[in-house]
């Protein structure tokens, strides 16, 4: 019988642990928790036909479109214990005039932002969830930049669990923390930064007995793999060269790598795409680690900053697998300026299509990688939009009426720039701005 349990990422201990265990931490080494399983999958051809079948189903799971794909994350023993609000099924789309800015002759966005709140945190939260009702937990906590606690207040009040969340406060865009407020959350706004409210929550969870959904959580990240298992079925199990994401706690880059590793070890696709994180230029502490290629201790930016506050990060907890996982792809890490991240997002807006700013980081880093060579005009390249246009809608107003502020003070350009016009109650006059 498939055996999941709880394993240690770092190589030199690997000590093994019950899946039931209340850990996020070898207690062993104090390394991150892997999720792991004692049987591999045997027929993907049979797997790949099974998950398109079950696109045709209406029962609750294999409309998700994470546990519509359950054999790849099999670690829960009682379906009964699933919580869906029909995450995942996101799209490909293709964005013609965002690839010409991005430098590339094809782009395609998997855009997340489709989810149920709004972004790819709720492909992990369900199985995080999940998790938490197996093991009889009646609290759940995160703290989070946003939509992350978007995303654990929906899914815990929808299982009828409590959802407790910790943001920084003033920190986090009204989007998200009305998000909080509408499905349920206890939401607690402490005068720190993310980095320092997550020791505070780890100790609180620990002394309370209430069960952190951070992406520290092992099975937050086995979710989040499926948003690779969707993306390959949707292109017929052919991998693109490049996958594109920002990098905040880097959870999901791991979630990735991960996904990416077994899918290719178990013959569901025939090579590995290449992984690009993209960070903002204040809070990046992975590209900075990444460029000194290990030459140096990983080091956290004690004050980071950006206006893309869902990636304002400076202590990630999951470097380790990060690092793993750029190796493994033989990816590159790159850092954005405020600047490119609003133009960048701009342009994916003229899309048609439109996201966050962590998201429009993307497309900033694409088009830097193209312009450096490292990225090929032709490249088969798909970008990640980790959250909805509508989260951050004071940055856009701000961004197209030119009164968008970076975090020293200095004017955001708007480059792109599409300012509200004001009009008296006028046929004539209005006629005549028409005719312009
Ligand atoms: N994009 C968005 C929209 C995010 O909300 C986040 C993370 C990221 C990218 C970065 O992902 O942390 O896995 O590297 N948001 C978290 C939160 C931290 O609390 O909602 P990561």
């Amino acid at each position: 019988m498939n055996k999941a349990e709880l394993t240690c990422f770092e190589p030199g201990c690997r000590a093994r642990y019950a899946i039931t265990e209340i850990i996020y931490n070898c207690t062993k080494c104090g390394g991150l928790l892997e999720v792991t399983y004692t049987e591999s999958i045997r027929d993907a051809a049979q797997w790949k036909r099974t998950w398109r079948e079950r696109r045709c189903d209406n029962s609750p799971a294999e409309q998700s479109g994470v546990w519509r794909y359950r054999e790849m994350i099999p670690f829960l023993d009682d379906p009964r214990h699933i919580v869906t609000l029909r995450e995942g099924n996101t799209p490909l789309l293709d964005a013609k005039t965002a690839s010409a800015y991005g430098g590339l002759a094809r782009l395609t966005f998997k855009h997340q932002g489709f989810n149920p709140s709004g972004s790819f945190k709720d492909n992990g939260m369900t199985c995080g969830v999940a998790q938490a009702k197996r093991l009889g937990m009646h609290r759940v906590a995160c703290v989070s930049t946003g939509n992350t606690s978007a995303s654990m207040a929906a899914y815990a009040s929808a299982a009828g669990l409590k959802p407790i969340i910790f943001i920084p406060h003033g920190n986090i865009s009204y989007g998200k923390l009305a998000q909080a407020l509408e499905y349920g959350a206890l939401t607690l706004q402490v005068e720190a930064n993310f980095d320092q409210i997550l020791k505070l929550v780890r100790t609180l969870s620990e002394q309370l007995g209430i069960y952190l959904l951070n992406s520290i959580n092992p099975f937050r990240i086995e979710g989040q793999k499926t948003i690779i298992i969707e993306m390959m079925d949707q292109r017929d199990w052919n991998p693109p060269e490049w996958i594109v994401l920002p990098g905040g706690n880097l959870g999901n880059v791991s979630a990735f790598g991960k996904a990416l590793r077994e899918l290719h070890a178990q013959g569901f696709i025939p090579r590995l795409p290449r992984l690009a994180v993209i960070q903002a230029e204040k809070s990046a502490p992975f590209y900075e680690y990444m460029r000194a290629a290990g030459r140096q201790p990983f080091r956290a930016i004690e004050k980071p900053e950006t206006l893309a506050t869902a990636i304002k990060i400076g202590d990630p907890v999951s470097w380790p697998k990060a690092q793993h996982e750029i190796n493994t792809t033989n990816g590159v890490v790159e850092q954005v300026t405020e600047q490119e991240i609003a133009d960048a997002k701009a342009r994916i807006g003229l899309a048609g299509i439109g996201c966050e700013p962590a998201s429009a980081a993307t497309l900033a880093g694409i088009r830097k990688l193209t312009a450096a060579g490292t990225m090929s005009r032709d490249a088969d390249v798909i970008a990640v939009l980790t959250g909805n246009l509508l989260k951050d809608p004071d940055y856009i107003y701000g961004y197209h009426t030119g009164t968008l502020k970076a975090p020293d003070g200095r004017s955001i350009e708007s480059t792109f720039g599409n300012k509200p016009v004001v009009v008296p109650n006028d046929t004539a006059r209005i006629a005549a701005i028409l005719r312009n």
